[in-house]
Protein backbone atom coordinates (compact mmCIF):
# COMPACT_ATOMS: atom_id res chain seq x y z
CA UNK A 1 0.00 0.00 0.00
CA UNK A 2 1.27 3.71 -0.51
CA UNK A 3 1.02 6.14 1.66
CA UNK A 4 -1.56 8.66 1.82
CA UNK A 5 -0.63 11.65 2.32
CA UNK A 6 0.39 11.04 -1.26
CA UNK A 7 0.48 14.06 -3.79
CA UNK A 8 -2.54 12.96 -5.92
CA UNK A 9 -4.95 13.30 -3.55
CA UNK A 10 -4.07 17.10 -3.39
CA UNK A 11 -4.37 16.97 -7.07
CA UNK A 12 -7.78 14.94 -7.29
CA UNK A 13 -9.03 17.20 -4.28
CA UNK A 14 -8.82 21.17 -5.02
CA UNK A 15 -9.29 22.06 -1.30
CA UNK A 16 -6.34 20.50 0.37
CA UNK A 17 -2.78 21.72 0.57
CA UNK A 18 0.10 20.48 -1.50
CA UNK A 19 0.76 17.15 1.50
CA UNK A 20 -3.07 16.22 0.34
CA UNK A 21 -4.31 17.47 4.27
CA UNK A 22 -7.18 19.95 3.80
CA UNK A 23 -7.37 23.30 4.56
CA UNK A 24 -9.62 23.51 7.50
CA UNK A 25 -11.56 25.98 9.39
CA UNK A 26 -9.61 26.90 13.10
CA UNK A 27 -12.55 25.74 15.11
CA UNK A 28 -15.91 23.20 14.68
CA UNK A 29 -18.98 22.57 16.31
CA UNK A 30 -19.23 19.63 18.93
CA UNK A 31 -21.46 18.50 21.59
CA UNK A 32 -19.86 18.48 24.99
CA UNK A 33 -20.13 17.40 28.60
CA UNK A 34 -19.16 20.46 29.58
CA UNK A 35 -20.59 20.15 33.38
CA UNK A 36 -21.28 18.25 35.71
CA UNK A 37 -24.52 17.86 35.50
CA UNK A 38 -27.46 15.99 33.72
CA UNK A 39 -27.36 17.70 29.86
CA UNK A 40 -25.09 17.89 26.78
CA UNK A 41 -23.81 21.45 25.88
CA UNK A 42 -23.33 22.22 21.91
CA UNK A 43 -20.35 24.09 21.21
CA UNK A 44 -20.04 26.15 17.68
CA UNK A 45 -16.70 26.98 18.33
CA UNK A 46 -13.89 24.02 19.84
CA UNK A 47 -10.67 24.15 18.60
CA UNK A 48 -10.09 20.69 16.16
CA UNK A 49 -9.18 17.37 17.89
CA UNK A 50 -5.07 17.35 19.11
CA UNK A 51 -2.74 14.67 17.52
CA UNK A 52 -0.64 12.88 19.57
CA UNK A 53 2.22 15.09 19.34
CA UNK A 54 0.19 17.85 20.51
CA UNK A 55 -0.77 20.10 18.07
CA UNK A 56 -4.22 20.86 17.28
CA UNK A 57 -5.47 19.51 14.12
CA UNK A 58 -2.68 17.59 13.19
CA UNK A 59 -2.41 14.12 13.08
CA UNK A 60 0.06 11.92 14.84
CA UNK A 61 2.34 9.99 12.89
CA UNK A 62 -0.06 7.26 12.78
CA UNK A 63 -2.91 8.98 13.52
CA UNK A 64 -5.92 10.40 10.36
CA UNK A 65 -8.48 13.21 11.29
CA UNK A 66 -11.66 12.49 10.03
CA UNK A 67 -14.74 14.88 9.00
CA UNK A 68 -17.45 13.24 10.61
CA UNK A 69 -20.83 13.22 8.69
CA UNK A 70 -23.27 11.15 10.36
CA UNK A 71 -23.35 10.08 14.03
CA UNK A 72 -25.37 7.51 15.54
CA UNK A 73 -26.63 7.94 19.29
CA UNK A 74 -26.52 5.23 21.57
CA UNK A 75 -27.93 4.33 24.67
CA UNK A 76 -23.88 4.83 26.37
CA UNK A 77 -24.64 8.39 25.20
CA UNK A 78 -27.76 8.74 26.74
CA UNK A 79 -26.07 7.14 30.31
CA UNK A 80 -23.94 10.40 30.10
CA UNK A 81 -26.78 12.68 28.71
CA UNK A 82 -28.21 11.87 31.58
CA UNK A 83 -25.29 11.64 33.81
CA UNK A 84 -26.35 8.76 36.34
CA UNK A 85 -23.86 6.78 38.65
CA UNK A 86 -21.95 5.17 36.19
CA UNK A 87 -21.68 8.32 33.61
CA UNK A 88 -20.85 10.44 36.53
CA UNK A 89 -17.98 7.83 37.61
CA UNK A 90 -16.48 7.34 34.63
CA UNK A 91 -17.09 10.37 32.22
CA UNK A 92 -14.57 13.51 32.19
CA UNK A 93 -16.02 16.70 32.18
CA UNK A 94 -15.32 18.74 29.14
CA UNK A 95 -15.29 15.31 26.96
CA UNK A 96 -16.43 15.28 23.03
CA UNK A 97 -19.41 12.11 23.31
CA UNK A 98 -19.99 10.49 20.59
CA UNK A 99 -18.21 6.94 19.35
CA UNK A 100 -20.90 5.74 16.23
CA UNK A 101 -20.05 7.42 13.04
CA UNK A 102 -19.04 7.58 9.45
CA UNK A 103 -16.87 10.24 7.90
CA UNK A 104 -14.60 11.20 5.75
CA UNK A 105 -10.14 11.02 6.31
CA UNK A 106 -8.69 14.88 5.92
CA UNK A 107 -5.92 14.40 6.92
CA UNK A 108 -3.46 11.95 7.78
CA UNK A 109 0.08 11.41 9.41
CA UNK A 110 3.28 11.06 7.85
CA UNK A 111 3.88 7.12 8.78
CA UNK A 112 -0.01 6.01 8.13
CA UNK A 113 -0.03 3.58 5.44
CA UNK A 114 -3.56 1.46 6.02
CA UNK A 115 -6.01 4.66 5.18
CA UNK A 116 -6.06 7.32 3.08
CA UNK A 117 -7.12 11.16 2.59
CA UNK A 118 -10.57 11.21 0.81
CA UNK A 119 -11.74 7.74 1.99
CA UNK A 120 -14.84 6.93 3.57
CA UNK A 121 -14.72 5.49 7.00
CA UNK A 122 -16.12 4.64 10.17
CA UNK A 123 -13.95 3.09 13.33
CA UNK A 124 -13.60 1.10 16.12
CA UNK A 125 -14.34 2.69 18.90
CA UNK A 126 -12.01 0.46 21.46
CA UNK A 127 -8.46 1.61 21.24
CA UNK A 128 -5.65 -0.37 22.91
CA UNK A 129 -1.67 0.06 22.62
CA UNK A 130 -1.90 -3.55 21.35
CA UNK A 131 0.74 -4.52 23.52
CA UNK A 132 -0.60 -6.03 26.31
CA UNK A 133 -1.52 -9.93 26.00
CA UNK A 134 -5.23 -9.68 24.82
CA UNK A 135 -4.14 -7.64 21.95
CA UNK A 136 -1.38 -9.71 21.59
CA UNK A 137 -3.14 -13.36 21.40
CA UNK A 138 -5.63 -12.27 19.04
CA UNK A 139 -8.76 -10.61 21.62
CA UNK A 140 -7.78 -6.46 21.69
CA UNK A 141 -11.42 -6.10 22.28
CA UNK A 142 -10.81 -7.45 25.69
CA UNK A 143 -7.44 -5.69 26.09
CA UNK A 144 -7.16 -4.62 29.89
CA UNK A 145 -5.12 -1.08 28.32
CA UNK A 146 -8.77 0.04 26.21
CA UNK A 147 -9.80 3.43 25.86
CA UNK A 148 -13.34 4.15 24.63
CA UNK A 149 -14.17 7.02 22.05
CA UNK A 150 -16.29 9.28 23.42
CA UNK A 151 -15.75 8.13 27.08
CA UNK A 152 -12.78 7.88 27.77
CA UNK A 153 -11.34 10.25 24.92
CA UNK A 154 -12.62 13.22 23.24
CA UNK A 155 -15.30 11.79 20.68
CA UNK A 156 -17.04 11.70 17.27
CA UNK A 157 -20.37 14.25 18.00
CA UNK A 158 -18.34 17.13 16.69
CA UNK A 159 -17.24 18.45 12.99
CA UNK A 160 -13.65 16.36 13.54
CA UNK A 161 -12.59 13.30 15.02
CA UNK A 162 -9.40 12.17 15.76
CA UNK A 163 -8.25 8.11 15.55
CA UNK A 164 -4.88 5.79 15.15
CA UNK A 165 -4.94 4.58 11.70
CA UNK A 166 -5.24 0.49 13.55
CA UNK A 167 -9.15 1.88 14.56
CA UNK A 168 -10.10 3.13 11.07
CA UNK A 169 -12.81 0.80 8.94
CA UNK A 170 -12.58 1.93 5.36
CA UNK A 171 -16.23 1.80 4.34
CA UNK A 172 -17.63 -0.47 1.55
CA UNK A 173 -18.83 1.51 -1.31
CA UNK A 174 -22.08 -0.88 -1.13
CA UNK A 175 -22.68 0.14 2.61
CA UNK A 176 -24.94 3.41 3.07
CA UNK A 177 -23.69 6.07 4.90
CA UNK A 178 -26.73 5.87 7.99
CA UNK A 179 -25.97 1.86 8.38
CA UNK A 180 -22.13 2.70 8.09
CA UNK A 181 -22.84 4.75 10.98
CA UNK A 182 -24.28 2.45 13.87
CA UNK A 183 -21.61 -0.44 11.74
CA UNK A 184 -20.51 -0.13 15.91
CA UNK A 185 -23.89 -1.19 17.59
CA UNK A 186 -24.55 -3.63 14.45
CA UNK A 187 -21.16 -5.11 15.03
CA UNK A 188 -22.22 -6.12 19.07
CA UNK A 189 -25.28 -7.79 17.80
CA UNK A 190 -22.87 -9.64 14.88
CA UNK A 191 -20.32 -10.43 17.38
CA UNK A 192 -22.73 -12.11 19.91
CA UNK A 193 -24.80 -13.89 17.22
CA UNK A 194 -21.37 -15.26 15.71
CA UNK A 195 -19.96 -16.57 18.99
CA UNK A 196 -23.06 -17.89 20.01
CA UNK A 197 -22.93 -20.18 16.42
CA UNK A 198 -27.11 -19.85 15.77
CA UNK A 199 -27.01 -22.16 12.40
CA UNK A 200 -30.26 -24.60 12.62
CA UNK A 201 -30.71 -23.62 16.15
CA UNK A 202 -33.51 -22.21 18.06
CA UNK A 203 -32.55 -18.87 19.59
CA UNK A 204 -34.24 -16.70 22.34
CA UNK A 205 -33.03 -13.02 22.44
CA UNK A 206 -34.03 -11.44 25.36
CA UNK A 207 -34.82 -7.55 25.01
CA UNK A 208 -35.56 -5.78 21.52
CA UNK A 209 -33.79 -2.63 21.75
CA UNK A 210 -31.31 -1.28 19.36
CA UNK A 211 -28.97 -4.20 19.52
CA UNK A 212 -31.37 -7.04 20.28
CA UNK A 213 -33.53 -6.36 17.43
CA UNK A 214 -30.09 -6.10 15.25
CA UNK A 215 -29.43 -9.10 16.46
CA UNK A 216 -32.66 -10.57 15.38
CA UNK A 217 -32.02 -9.79 11.64
CA UNK A 218 -28.55 -11.25 12.16
CA UNK A 219 -30.02 -14.13 14.02
CA UNK A 220 -31.99 -14.81 10.94
CA UNK A 221 -29.52 -14.09 8.04
CA UNK A 222 -27.21 -16.60 9.86
CA UNK A 223 -29.54 -19.48 9.51
CA UNK A 224 -31.84 -19.76 13.21
CA UNK A 225 -34.06 -22.21 12.81
CA UNK A 226 -36.50 -20.57 15.41
CA UNK A 227 -36.28 -16.74 16.54
CA UNK A 228 -37.60 -16.21 20.06
CA UNK A 229 -37.92 -12.46 21.36
CA UNK A 230 -39.14 -10.76 24.77
CA UNK A 231 -39.43 -7.24 25.13
CA UNK A 232 -41.50 -5.35 27.59
CA UNK A 233 -42.43 -2.61 25.06
CA UNK A 234 -44.96 -4.04 22.47
CA UNK A 235 -43.52 -1.65 19.56
CA UNK A 236 -40.43 -3.16 19.61
CA UNK A 237 -42.18 -6.86 19.56
CA UNK A 238 -43.79 -6.09 16.40
CA UNK A 239 -40.61 -4.59 14.72
CA UNK A 240 -38.88 -7.74 15.92
CA UNK A 241 -41.67 -9.82 14.29
CA UNK A 242 -41.56 -7.89 11.13
CA UNK A 243 -38.09 -8.68 10.38
CA UNK A 244 -37.41 -12.46 12.04
CA UNK A 245 -38.79 -13.15 15.11
CA UNK A 246 -40.75 -16.48 14.41
CA UNK A 247 -42.50 -15.48 18.31
CA UNK A 248 -42.56 -12.94 20.13
CA UNK A 249 -43.21 -12.42 24.27
CA UNK A 250 -44.11 -9.67 26.77
CA UNK A 251 -42.96 -11.23 30.06
CA UNK A 252 -45.00 -8.88 31.84
CA UNK A 253 -47.76 -11.15 31.37
CA UNK A 254 -46.28 -14.06 33.10
CA UNK A 255 -43.83 -16.62 32.66
CA UNK A 256 -45.88 -18.94 30.52
CA UNK A 257 -43.76 -18.32 27.25
CA UNK A 258 -41.20 -20.70 29.03
CA UNK A 259 -43.85 -23.61 28.28
CA UNK A 260 -44.40 -22.06 24.38
CA UNK A 261 -40.63 -22.12 23.76
CA UNK A 262 -40.56 -25.64 25.17
CA UNK A 263 -43.70 -26.10 22.82
CA UNK A 264 -41.63 -25.32 20.10
CA UNK A 265 -38.07 -26.92 20.50
CA UNK A 266 -37.46 -30.99 20.58
CA UNK A 267 -35.33 -30.10 23.52
CA UNK A 268 -37.33 -28.81 25.97
CA UNK A 269 -35.64 -25.02 25.52
CA UNK A 270 -33.94 -22.80 23.43
CA UNK A 271 -30.70 -23.91 22.53
CA UNK A 272 -29.03 -20.67 22.62
CA UNK A 273 -30.56 -17.60 24.72
CA UNK A 274 -28.56 -14.28 23.24
CA UNK A 275 -29.25 -11.98 26.62
CA UNK A 276 -29.62 -7.98 25.56
CA UNK A 277 -31.50 -6.46 28.28
CA UNK A 278 -29.39 -6.19 31.16
CA UNK A 279 -32.75 -7.09 32.97
CA UNK A 280 -32.09 -9.44 36.15
CA UNK A 281 -35.33 -10.41 35.16
CA UNK A 282 -34.95 -10.97 31.74
CA UNK A 283 -31.93 -12.95 32.80
CA UNK A 284 -32.91 -15.45 35.10
CA UNK A 285 -35.98 -16.38 32.89
CA UNK A 286 -34.12 -16.19 29.78
CA UNK A 287 -31.43 -19.29 31.26
CA UNK A 288 -34.70 -20.91 32.73
CA UNK A 289 -35.80 -21.27 29.02
CA UNK A 290 -32.51 -22.23 27.88
CA UNK A 291 -32.03 -25.99 27.58
CA UNK A 292 -29.87 -28.43 29.02
CA UNK A 293 -26.05 -28.12 27.71
CA UNK A 294 -27.10 -24.54 25.62
CA UNK A 295 -25.39 -22.11 25.01
CA UNK A 296 -25.63 -18.57 26.41
CA UNK A 297 -24.09 -15.49 24.71
CA UNK A 298 -24.34 -12.29 27.38
CA UNK A 299 -24.13 -9.08 26.51
CA UNK A 300 -26.71 -6.89 27.89
CA UNK A 301 -25.60 -4.67 31.38
CA UNK A 302 -27.24 -5.35 34.44
CA UNK A 303 -27.34 -2.02 36.34
CA UNK A 304 -25.90 -3.87 39.53
CA UNK A 305 -25.02 -7.30 41.10
CA UNK A 306 -27.67 -9.38 41.67
CA UNK A 307 -28.57 -12.66 42.48
CA UNK A 308 -28.22 -15.45 40.26
CA UNK A 309 -29.04 -19.42 40.79
CA UNK A 310 -25.42 -20.63 39.13
CA UNK A 311 -26.23 -24.22 40.09
CA UNK A 312 -29.31 -24.72 38.40
CA UNK A 313 -29.04 -22.28 35.73
CA UNK A 314 -25.02 -23.43 34.69
CA UNK A 315 -23.87 -26.30 36.44
CA UNK A 316 -26.42 -28.76 36.81
CA UNK A 317 -27.72 -27.71 33.41
CA UNK A 318 -24.60 -28.24 31.52
CA UNK A 319 -24.68 -24.81 29.95
CA UNK A 320 -21.49 -22.85 27.88
CA UNK A 321 -21.83 -19.00 28.82
CA UNK A 322 -20.06 -16.68 27.29
CA UNK A 323 -19.67 -13.00 28.12
CA UNK A 324 -19.25 -10.62 24.98
CA UNK A 325 -17.62 -7.42 24.50
CA UNK A 326 -17.43 -5.09 22.10
CA UNK A 327 -16.41 -6.45 18.67
CA UNK A 328 -13.66 -8.87 17.35
CA UNK A 329 -10.86 -6.97 15.88
CA UNK A 330 -11.22 -7.23 13.13
CA UNK A 331 -13.34 -10.37 12.63
CA UNK A 332 -17.06 -9.40 13.55
CA UNK A 333 -16.25 -6.48 11.12
CA UNK A 334 -15.33 -8.74 8.15
CA UNK A 335 -18.39 -10.69 9.15
CA UNK A 336 -20.79 -7.59 9.13
CA UNK A 337 -19.60 -6.22 6.41
CA UNK A 338 -20.46 -9.71 4.22
CA UNK A 339 -23.71 -9.47 5.96
CA UNK A 340 -24.81 -5.79 4.95
CA UNK A 341 -23.85 -6.71 1.40
CA UNK A 342 -26.03 -9.76 1.49
CA UNK A 343 -28.59 -7.69 1.41
CA UNK A 344 -30.28 -9.93 4.01
CA UNK A 345 -30.15 -7.89 7.01
CA UNK A 346 -33.38 -5.55 7.84
CA UNK A 347 -31.87 -2.73 9.70
CA UNK A 348 -33.88 0.71 8.22
CA UNK A 349 -36.87 0.25 10.57
CA UNK A 350 -34.74 -0.35 13.55
CA UNK A 351 -32.84 3.56 12.37
CA UNK A 352 -36.02 5.23 13.12
CA UNK A 353 -35.03 8.77 13.22
CA UNK A 354 -32.31 11.16 11.15
CA UNK A 355 -32.13 14.61 12.46
CA UNK A 356 -29.62 17.46 11.94
CA UNK A 357 -26.67 17.72 14.66
CA UNK A 358 -28.23 20.50 16.49
CA UNK A 359 -31.02 18.56 17.19
CA UNK A 360 -29.82 16.14 18.95
CA UNK A 361 -31.39 17.07 21.94
CA UNK A 362 -34.89 15.39 20.48
CA UNK A 363 -32.72 12.68 19.90
CA UNK A 364 -32.22 11.80 23.45
CA UNK A 365 -35.98 12.39 24.63
CA UNK A 366 -36.88 10.13 21.22
CA UNK A 367 -35.23 7.39 22.82
CA UNK A 368 -36.20 7.92 26.53
CA UNK A 369 -40.44 8.22 25.50
CA UNK A 370 -39.21 4.93 23.68
CA UNK A 371 -40.28 6.71 20.25
CA UNK A 372 -37.25 6.16 18.67
CA UNK A 373 -35.00 3.42 18.31
CA UNK A 374 -31.42 4.04 16.54
CA UNK A 375 -31.32 7.58 16.10
CA UNK A 376 -28.76 8.76 13.35
CA UNK A 377 -27.53 12.25 13.86
CA UNK A 378 -26.37 14.24 10.46
CA UNK A 379 -23.42 16.36 10.84
CA UNK A 380 -23.21 16.88 6.09
CA UNK A 381 -24.88 20.43 6.41
N1 LIG B 1 -21.24 -5.92 26.21
C1 LIG B 1 -21.08 -4.89 25.37
O1 LIG B 1 -20.07 -4.72 24.70
C2 LIG B 1 -22.22 -3.94 25.21
C3 LIG B 1 -22.17 -2.95 24.21
C4 LIG B 1 -23.27 -2.12 24.05
C5 LIG B 1 -24.37 -2.25 24.89
N2 LIG B 1 -24.36 -3.20 25.88
C6 LIG B 1 -25.52 -3.44 26.76
O2 LIG B 1 -26.42 -4.24 26.01
C7 LIG B 1 -27.76 -3.96 26.39
C8 LIG B 1 -28.58 -3.61 25.17
O3 LIG B 1 -28.12 -2.39 24.59
P1 LIG B 1 -29.10 -1.54 23.67
O4 LIG B 1 -28.32 -0.39 23.17
O5 LIG B 1 -29.79 -2.42 22.70
O6 LIG B 1 -30.14 -1.04 24.78
P2 LIG B 1 -31.69 -0.71 24.64
O7 LIG B 1 -32.03 0.10 25.84
O8 LIG B 1 -31.98 -0.17 23.29
O9 LIG B 1 -32.39 -2.16 24.74
C9 LIG B 1 -32.71 -2.80 25.93
C10 LIG B 1 -34.08 -3.44 25.70
O10 LIG B 1 -34.37 -4.32 26.80
C11 LIG B 1 -35.74 -4.23 27.03
N3 LIG B 1 -36.05 -4.77 28.37
C12 LIG B 1 -36.03 -4.14 29.57
N4 LIG B 1 -36.43 -4.98 30.55
C13 LIG B 1 -36.69 -6.17 29.95
C14 LIG B 1 -37.14 -7.43 30.43
N5 LIG B 1 -37.39 -7.65 31.72
N6 LIG B 1 -37.29 -8.44 29.54
C15 LIG B 1 -37.02 -8.24 28.22
N7 LIG B 1 -36.62 -7.05 27.71
C16 LIG B 1 -36.45 -6.04 28.57
C17 LIG B 1 -36.06 -2.75 26.86
O11 LIG B 1 -37.44 -2.52 26.66
C18 LIG B 1 -35.22 -2.42 25.64
O12 LIG B 1 -35.96 -2.58 24.43
C19 LIG B 1 -27.67 -2.87 27.45
O13 LIG B 1 -27.67 -3.46 28.72
C20 LIG B 1 -26.31 -2.23 27.17
O14 LIG B 1 -25.78 -1.61 28.31
C21 LIG B 1 -23.32 -4.05 26.04
ZN1 LIG C 1 -22.64 2.51 20.96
Amino acid sequence: MTNSNAATAAEAEPHTTTNGSAKLAPTMRALVKSKDQPGLWFEGDRTLPTGSTGTVGVPGPTEALIRVTMAGVCGTDRHIYEWDQWAKGRIPVGIITGHEFVGEIVRVGEGVTRVRVGQRVTAEGHITAGTDFSSRTGNAHIARDMRILGVDRNGCFADYVMLPQDNVWPVHEGVPDKIAAVMDPLGNAVHTVMSAGVSAQSVLITGAGIIGLMAVTVAKAAGASKIFVTDIDERRLKLAKKIGADFVFDPREGDGWIDTIDQHTPGDGCDVLLEMSGAVNAINTGFRALRHGGTAALLGIPSKPFDFDLAKHIIFKGATVLGVNGRRMWATWYQMEELILSGKLQLDDIITHTLPFEQFDDAFKLMQSGDGIKIVLDLSK
